[in-house]
């Protein structure tokens, strides 16, 4: 472990210049390498200084890293690490270890410890981007009541599916437990033209609407950290595909017919369902869209499941991909 001597936030030259050399290490040698930053935060001050955590943390430390590895200083009970070789999911490896020893080593203290992690190149290919990063996240696991470790997200989640799948609602109670912003691209047409998508489908057809979609479906795919929820027929476009895989992994919620014909039986605001014969209706344009939705990175059948448990298997398969550390 190389433990550099930067006690200030506002002295971080030296830790840059480290950062910035493992930047060129690493585009040349085509690896990733790790930004952690672990923060102690004591719940009943006075048991120990600042000074004697702080020590007690960096001799902790000096047990667990590599050679390789560069600390720092952050603030009065944290620390910044670079971690050569190792992508996100190492970082993860390494502050859950952290986090179990400090656990042992200040149980008397009662402390919890946070940590934001980023990494080279996926979430920044300069310092100052990457040290934003790891600061944000973080941040977001403080204020998350702390003991949490955060990733930062350059991702989306796209929650595709037929009308009436539940998009909307489980992409608003999973952005709200993943501390993600939560987007529903209908609701932006909505917005923008000051009118309901029933009347804009009645008033200009089918085909206006889709281009309106089709604008708002590329604006949000700029973004990242939102779980977005596009109408059930915008992946018909293969435009709009590529742009929501873009920053996006995308998650089918299936739905049977006969499921999203008691879903959506009882409303009267989806254009395409005002038929004589919803259910018909229904079955025909799943058959149509069901290779569209299937071209999905996960598929998860919600016909049986409540909202809160297609949360929970959606923040499993993420886990499962290494995208997130909670
Ligand atoms: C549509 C689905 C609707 C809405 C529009 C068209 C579709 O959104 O975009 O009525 O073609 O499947 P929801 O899937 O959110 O109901």
């Amino acid at each position: 472990m190389i433990l550099l001597n930067v006690r200030n936030m506002s002295d971080q030259d030296l830790f840059q210049g480290w950062l910035n050399g493992e930047i060129s290490r690493s585009i040349r040698y085509n690896h990733p390498f790790s930004l952690v930053i672990l923060e102690i935060n004591l719940k009943e001050e006075g048991s120990f200084s600042k000074d004697e955590v702080f020590n007690e943390f960096i001799r902790m430390l000096k047990y667990t890293t590599r050679e390789s590895d560069v600390i720092s200083r952050f603030g009065d009970v944290g620390i910044m690490a670079i971690l050569p070789e190792t992508g996100k999911k190492g970082g993860c490896v390494f502050a859950e270890r952290i986090r179990g020893l400090a656990k042992d080593l200040f149980d008397r203290a009662s402390i919890t410890l946070s940590a934001g992690i980023a990494s080279f190149p996926e979430d920044g290919k300069t310092s100052s981007l990457l040290y934003k990063k790891a600061c944000d996240a973080l941040q977001k696991a403080k204020e998350k009541g702390g003991n949490e470790i955060m990733v930062s997200r350059d991702f989306n989640i796209v929650l595709i599916g037929f009308m009436g799948a539940g998009k909307t609602k489980v992409g608003t109670r999973l952005a709200e437990k993943l501390g993600m912003g939560f987007v529903d691209i209908d609701d932006l047409i909505e917005t923008k033209a000051g009118m309901k998508i029933s009347q804009i489908f009645s008033e200009f057809g089918e085909s206006y609407f889709r281009d309106l979609e089709r604008k708002e479906v590329e604006h949000v795919s700029n973004l990242t950290n939102y779980v977005i929820s596009p109408g059930g027929g915008a992946i018909l476009n293969k435009d709009n595909m590529d742009a929501l895989r873009k920053n996006g992994i995308l998650i089918y919620l299936k739905a049977s017919a006969e499921v999203i014909f008691e879903r959506t039986c009882h409303t009267s605001h989806r254009p395409l369902l005002e038929n004589v014969s919803p259910y018909e209706q229904i079955k025909k344009l799943l058959r149509y869209r069901a290779p569209f939705y299937e071209a999905s990175d996960y598929t998860i059948d919600t016909s049986n499941l409540n909202i809160e448990e297609v949360v929970t298997k959606i923040i499993e398969y993420i886990k499962d991909r290494k995208l997130t550390c909670q």
